[in-house]
């Protein structure tokens, strides 16, 4: 089968697209032929072997697992013997580790049957970029009907899904981003939009109940001035380094102790349940994925290299 190969850290010209033995599924996965892969920011960030912790994760002086991609969606053709849920030409999507590849093996538990009304590429584009969306303001964010959610970053592969599951949890949405993408914004739901490059949201006097950074560019004490007397940040990625992080982490925890405002991190997880709950928002229309750009799998190298740029206008996807 042809995949994408990477045998050391470094930039996109380290991917080789070559030929891989098909894999087997082991006992709890399903062995899945790729019809469409989406890239996210943890696909470079995994090339790179950046930041440095990543090389005590996979591999300190190389990558032990060659292969790349984090999503997928594709049909069944072989499940282990302990699978229960799934069965030969099922159609399923989810987190799929080496899925820009012909064929990959995830497990049962990160996968969940692809809703009939979207397409593969569609399904492909949503594991990832929705489930941190969906954590953010669900989970860490706890978020309400009738509260004021501000999206930051609402533009590219989390941003895009934000603003829907905001809107369908019931949340009064405004979307930060620049100008070219406020149109977009306003067509996923945004009640209002702020454009970046002619106003800062963290001077302008409002306040928020739950701000989602899905690309956060502003410090721990703009967030707060941004937030309502218990309003929640919820950082999700964006610029600074990992010691800039833990260092706002700390000394979030610390200022938590005087205010009752909270700002916080999240290291999405994805998992059948919230796979599942997306499936029911894509069916009945109330999330629908972004594509930006579509390239095919021999073109991984120019996918992630556009994605790196950090302007894409929703999710990139590889196609087979
Ligand atoms: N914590 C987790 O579990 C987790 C999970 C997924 C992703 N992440 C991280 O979350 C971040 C977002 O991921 P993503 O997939 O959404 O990335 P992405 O698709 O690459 O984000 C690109 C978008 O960011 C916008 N942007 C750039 N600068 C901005 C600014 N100053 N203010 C507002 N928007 C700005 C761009 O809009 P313009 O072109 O208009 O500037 C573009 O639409 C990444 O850092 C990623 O590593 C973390």
């Amino acid at each position: 089968m042809k995949a994408i190969v990477y045998e050391q850290y470094g930039s996109p010209d380290v991917l080789q697209f070559n030929e891989l033995a098909k894999p087997a599924p082991a006992d709890n996965e399903v062995l899945i032929k790729v019809r469409a892969a989406s890239v996210n920011p943890l696909d470079w960030h995994f090339m790179r072997g950046e930041p440095w912790l990543i090389h005590l994760m996979l591999g300190v002086r190389k990558p032990k697992n060659i292969r790349l991609g984090v999503d997928g969606c594709g049909v069944v053709e072989a499940i282990g013997k302990n699978v229960t849920q799934f069965k030969p030409c099922d159609e399923v999507f989810g987190g799929c580790r080496g899925a820009f590849a012909e064929y990959v093996c995830a497990k049962e538990d990160q996968l969940a049957l692809k809703p009939p009304n979207i397409s593969f590429e569609q399904a492909a584009a949503v594991p990832i970029a929705a489930i941190t969306a969906l954590q953010g303001l669900r989970d860490k964010g706890k978020i309400k009907p009738g509260q004021k959610v501000l999206v930051e970053g609402a533009s590219g592969g989390v941003g895009t899904f934000a603003i829907q599951i905001a809107k369908a949890l019931g949340g009064e949405v405004t979307a930060v981003c620049s100008t070219r993408n406020l149109d977009q914004a306003r067509s996923l739901g945004a009640d209002h939009v702020i454009d970046y490059t002619r106003e800062d949201f963290t001077r302008n006097g409002r306040r928020y109940d739950l701000i989602l950074a899905a690309n956060a560019y502003h410090s721990l004490f703009a967030y707060r001035r941004a937030l309502s007397r218990e309003g929640i940040c919820v950082k999700v990625g964006g610029k600074g380094s990992l010691g800039a992080f833990f260092g706002e982490s700390l000394l979030s925890l610390m200022l938590s102790t005087m205010s009752s405002k909270r700002v916080y991190g999240i290291l999405a997880k994805i998992n059948k349940k919230d796979l599942q709950q997306l499936k029911e928002l894509l069916e009945t229309g109330r999330i629908a994925p972004v594509i930006d750009r579509r390239y095919p799998l021999s073109e991984t190298t120019e996918a992630i290299r556009y994605l790196e740029e950090g302007h894409a206008q929703g999710k990139v996807v590889l196609t087979f």
